[in-house]
């Protein structure tokens, strides 16, 4: 025992997305989204930052992992097991949106896909395991992404808003934790996953990427609006990727860098998000990027300002260090973040620099800028895992960066922190979004599937599944 301290009813959990873990892509009426035209292997992100990348699914050129995933379509009564064995008191997951609306625009939902998500929530449920859905998780209709170009056409905030309503609509009274979009603000680095934006569509234009920034916004207050009004219950949180920033030096310049990157990347999407406002920065921003404005019309900033979101949920895997005085300074890897090499950390088999202490200080930066309950919905190590002839793997590694993360948490709640929950993902191994492999794992729960999806798709417990069974059995206590 530690002394570590967590609130009662603190909801440990793990977190998936539909596009890493269903598989059926085509099965019982869903439609292709975008996740379905994402490549797989390490080239995904090069492929989709193409110049010439216009979404189209060429199974000549590329692999497609997410098309099978880990079939948790078929086998998510096995895998929610699971879960509840571990003692899970949360499971977040989202809605694949080419389940209930195929195109996006059709008037009508797809009753399958609508009765798959209840089933889920319901065998949650049914092992008193909260549900916490993400309503959009890198998934949006291809449909939209190729004939609309994505969140840059303001119609996407209508067919959003019909798929949120007919969401909300069917689980509403069953399921209290939402977020509107998975980490929003990755779209700054790479508008492709979010926004549905690659280059031939206007991805290099930071314009066009504000503009679809703003449709987001709109469509998240209507989401907040809905849900109020299907169960005032409801609790709508924003989720933000966040990555404490530090600043090279003592150097006044790389200090102002670093706080206009965290204004940017940090907090500009949770700033309209939480506080219904944009922030006083924005327009220095906007500048910076040499345009002046977006369009709005009458009675979106009235409606941002009337249905903020209630929390706070957010990733964070890594920290990252701006330094603006030299440009020789070694850079370092991430998924969406970048930055410098920071001498003090460690990293992870792909490059991401591992800073448990970096989580208590987002924490503490989060709570005091918005001070509403803040909830870490993603977190964990991406690893090479080996298994034995039993299918064992022995992830101490996992488990040692597991540990030092929520050490670090116990210490932003003694801090004061209002921290909710607690779900690291990829709670059972999935592929994975930055590169499309199977092989780069977080799970506690080991799927026998190669980057091919080629293997018996058998799931084994690792290690850190009794390691974490223990953590959830003692509130955090026995790490
Ligand atoms: C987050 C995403 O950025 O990081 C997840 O919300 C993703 O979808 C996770 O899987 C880990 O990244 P990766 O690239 O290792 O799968």
């Amino acid at each position: 025992m530690n002394g570590n301290k967590f609130p009662d009813g603190f909801l440990w959990g793990g977190a998936t997305a539909a596009n890493q873990l269903e598989g059926a892509f085509d099965v019982d009426g869903k439609g292709l989204s975008v996740a379905d035209a994402m490549p797989g292997g390490k080239g995904r992100f090069a492929a989709l930052g193409s110049a010439d990348f216009d979404w189209s699914i060429d199974e000549s050129k590329y692999t497609y992992p997410n098309h099978k995933g880990i079939d948790h379509y078929h086998r998510y009564k096995e895998d929610i097991a699971l879960f509840a064995e571990m003692g899970f008191k949360s499971y977040r997951f989202s809605i694949a949106w080419t389940r209930i609306f195929p195109l996006g625009t059709e008037d009508t939902p797809n009753e399958a896909g609508l009765a798959f998500y209840e089933a889920i929530v319901d065998e949650c449920l049914s092992y008193g395991i909260e549900p916490v859905i993400t309503i959009s998780h890198y998934e949006m209709p291809l449909h939209l992404a190729k004939e609309f170009g994505g969140w840059q056409d303001r119609r996407l905030v209508g067919f959003y808003e019909k798929f949120a309503e007919t969401v909300l609509n069917r689980l509403g009274q069953k399921v209290t934790y939402w977020m509107t979009f998975n980490e929003i603000n990755s779209a700054f680095h790479f508008p492709a996953l979010s926004q549905g934006i690659v280059p031939a569509t206007g991805g290099n234009n930071k314009q066009i990427i504000f503009q679809a920034f703003h449709h987001q916004f709109l469509a998240s207050s209507l989401a907040v609006k809905i849900a109020k009004k299907v169960n005032p219950q409801i609790k709508m949180g924003c989720m933000i990727i966040y990555g404490t920033s530090y600043a090279w030096d003592t150097n006044p310049k790389n200090q102002q860098a670093n706080l206009e990157l965290n204004q940017e990347m940090n907090f500009f999407c949770a700033d309209v998000q939480v506080r219904g406002e944009y922030p006083a920065y924005t327009q220095r921003i906007y500048n910076k990027y040499g345009f002046d404005s977006i369009e709005m019309e009458a009675g979106d900033l009235a409606l941002l300002k009337e249905f903020p979101v209630e929390y706070i949920g957010f990733s964070y895997y890594m920290s990252s260090v701006v330094n603006a005085t030299d440009p020789e300074a070694a850079k370092a890897m991430g998924n969406l973040l970048s930055g410098v090499k920071n001498p003090f950390l460690e990293a992870s088999e792909w490059g991401w620099q591992i800073d448990p202490a970096g989580l208590r200080i987002a924490l503490n930066e989060l709570y005091g800028r918005y001070e509403v309950p803040l909830f870490i919905v993603e977190n964990g190590l991406g690893a090479i895992d080996e298994v034995d002839e039993d299918f064992y793997v022995a992830d101490d590694y996992r488990i040692d960066y597991l540990r030092s993360h929520i050490d670090e948490m116990a210490n932003a709640i003694a801090d004061g922190v209002d921290l909710i929950g607690y779900t690291p993902w990829g709670c059972i191994d999935l592929v994975s979004a930055s590169t499309g492999e199977m092989s780069k794992r977080y799970g506690f729960i080991y799927v026998d599937l190669d980057d091919n999806i080629e293997g018996t798709g058998n799931r084994y417990k690792k290690k850190s599944f009794d390691w974490y069974q223990k953590v959830i059995a003692t509130n955090g206590e026995d790490l």
